[in-house]
């Protein structure tokens, strides 16, 4: 599908769906809604008034138009509450058109630039473009589908103005979007393929396309010689070995500014020896959905072309329960030498993050933000749609708050409650892997604090928000979300 911008005149335009906006709650219709009702002598607005169409957020209204102007048909996408649109409006109005054009195969879109009230031209643009990659895609590596995608997606303004400014979103919205997808696709991939080798290679050819982009990869016997006994341990259990991966991104012109990313990449969870129930573990391909997210981030990097060096951080495993497994009450060694006694083998990724982020912290970096899909506890506080912040820097959770806001990927920050930490006292090593029944996503936070020094460091818990158990909203279908991708590119952007 080809998604473009450009200066038109709604009532003239010859197309196969032409998309304008309502209001919910509005007196009469307003904007390109209102000229198109005006050509069409008031039939828009009666049909409209006869279906009983509100214009609530996230519907529609569709009609012919029967000749009476040169567009085929006329589709109304509700925006809700005028005072309350925002640019989430604009990517779910979008969404909401490629869902419709799809189900009934419509090939050529008019759509007019959906900017209302105090939103820049190409915020809107790219909200747009987002908004209808998102719902656009489906992953279908591993079935036979005949797609009914749209061939053209042209955003229309009569401002002629809007067309530079909404060229650079639309070209910004494609880069998000692609992020996005990339991250979806690795962890829609069944563990069989997307296992820890294979996250190793796709970082390598993230790599080889791109010259700021370097990438050093640590196989067990490096591991070994570091002393990233967690990463070795947690793998232990599995045939595939383990890799820690490291790629780096260089910025065009110098700058002090160091930022590292580091994911949890267990490329299946079934908890090892603390082995989960079958329901619990149906889904568990998804552990690697942290890498995933700075994988897709890595994925555009160059074409984002942040000012800042970007290190990217995963520990590809997987937690398998065999002979050579981890075993509840086993000692591991993380490599800051800190003894950890590993109560539950499915509380794994901590262990796994806790050597990532003291391989991350030598490389000395401004700040370090983790996503990891890491606790059912999360999941618990805040359900399935809010990613839990946590940070040892006001700062720093300010700054991803901000982006994760921006981007409108939900996050909320939780505490790192120092009362807790003697939850994580072990009897016989320096910490154990558990902490009691309560807090469960807190615990685990306070247990990753413990390997980040003195770091200003944020820990995203995104356990809920990476797959997508039903329809989320009109560009989060079921699967993989690829959430994080789009907060992380937006903070970079913004350094
Ligand atoms: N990968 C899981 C967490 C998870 C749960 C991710 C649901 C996505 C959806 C993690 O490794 C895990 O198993 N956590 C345990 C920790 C417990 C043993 C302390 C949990 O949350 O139950
Ligand atoms: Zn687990
Ligand atoms: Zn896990």
């Amino acid at each position: 599908m080809e998604i473009s911008i450009r200066k038109a005149d709604l009532v003239t335009l010859k197309t196969d769906m032409l998309v304008v906006y309502a209001f919910l709650e509005a007196k009469s219709l307003e904007g390109g809604a209102l000229e198109i009702d005006r050509a069409m002598q008031g039939k828009l607005s009666l049909q409209m008034k006869e279906d009983s169409f509100k214009a609530k957020i996230g519907s529609s209204f569709l009609t012919h138009t029967n000749g009476e102007i040169p567009a085929k048909r006329v589709l109304v996408v509700g925006l809700g509450k005028k005072e309350e649109f925002d640019l989430e409006g604009a990517r779910q109005a979008a969404a909401a058109v490629i869902n419709t054009a799809k189900e009934m195969g419509v090939k050529n879109i008019a759509c007019q630039l959906c900017k209302f009230g105090e939103q820049k031209a190409s915020d809107c643009a790219q909200a747009m473009v987002e908004g209808a990659r998102l719902a656009g895609y489906s992953f279908n590596k591993y079935k036979k589908v005949n797609c009914k995608m749209p061939k053209s997606f042209t955003i229309i303004t009569d401002d002629g103005r809007d067309v530079n400014a909404g060229q650079k979103g639309i070209e910004l919205g494609e880069l998000m979007a692609r992020g996005t997808i990339f991250a979806r696709d690795l962890v829609n991939a069944p563990a069989q393929d997307m296992h820890p080798e294979r996250l190793m290679q796709v970082a390598r050819e993230i790599a080889k396309g791109k010259s700021c982009v370097r990438v050093k990869v640590y196989d067990w016997q490096a591991l070994k010689r570091m002393g990233a006994g967690g990463i070795i341990g947690v793998a232990q259990g599995s045939e595939f070995p383990p890799y820690l991966v490291h790629l780096i991104y260089t910025p065009k012109s110098a700058s002090k500014k160091i930022v590292a990313l580091i994911g949890k990449a267990v490329t299946f969870d079934s908890g090892g020896l603390s082995l989960k129930p079958a329901d619990a573990m149906g889904n568990m391909k998804i552990d690697m959905a942290g890498a995933a997210a700075v994988l897709g981030a890595f994925s555009v990097i160059d074409k984002i072309a942040p000012s800042v060096t970007v290190h990217g951080v995963f520990a590809a495993v997987e937690n398998m329960p065999s002979g050579h497994a981890i075993r509840p009450g086993d000692v591991l060694t993380a490599m800051n030498k800190k003894t950890i006694e590993v109560l539950n083998t499915d509380a794994e990724g901590r262990i796994t993050l806790a050597d990532s982020l003291v391989y991350c912290s030598k490389l000395k970096p401004t700040f370090m933000i983790d996503l990891a899909t890491l606790t059912g506890a999360c999941m618990t506080a805040l359900g399935e749609e809010i990613t839990g912040l946590m940070s040892n820097d006001d700062k720093v959770a300010e700054l991803v708050l901000r982006s994760s806001a921006d981007a409108g990927e939900k996050m909320w920050r939780l505490p790192l409650e120092k009362n807790y930490k003697k939850l994580l006292k072990s009897q016989i090593a320096d910490l154990q892997n558990l902490g009691n029944r309560w807090g469960g996503v807190l615990t685990a936070g306070l247990f990753l604090e413990e390997f980040v020094g003195k770091i200003p460091w944020a820990h995203l818990d995104i356990a809920g928000p990476s797959y997508a158990e039903r329809e989320i909203d009109p560009y989060t279908h079921k699967g993989a979300t690829g959430h994080g991708v789009r907060t992380l590119l937006t903070l970079l952007k913004s350094l």
